[in-house]
């Protein structure tokens, strides 16, 4: 890992369709995708709900307060009312622990 990495948790305590909250330069949301981690940046882009409180459908989480779905591996939103992406990160699991680091700027 080249750049300052996160630690989110054990991949065996985030169930499957959970999210863990870390802080890296925001608050991110660490998604476990039947099995795939992901991580989001934790606030819509519409009006800042936080997604980690969202609903898990696939590789989407529909946000908890008006249900604009982000695809969790680009972080575009599938229609509105959010328009804009959300940012992504970069997650590594090594030795069955999960590590979340800053997008290359
Ligand atoms: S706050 Fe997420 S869609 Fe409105």
């Amino acid at each position: 890992m080249t750049r300052a990495a996160v630690f989110a948790g054990r991949a065996a305590d985030i169930p499957e369709g959970a999210a863990v909250v870390v802080e890296l330069d925001a608050r991110v949301a660490v998604f476990n995708v039947a099995g795939e981690f992901l991580a989001v940046e934790d606030r819509c882009s519409h009006q800042e709900a936080f997604l980690s409180k969202g609903f898990v459908d696939g590789r989407t989480v529909e946000c908890p307060l008006h249900a604009s779905c982000f695809d969790l591996r680009t972080g575009r939103p599938s229609g509105p009312p959010a328009v804009r992406p959300v940012r992504t990160y970069p997650v590594v699991v090594r030795d069955g622990s999960v590590f979340v680091t800053r997008p290359a700027p």
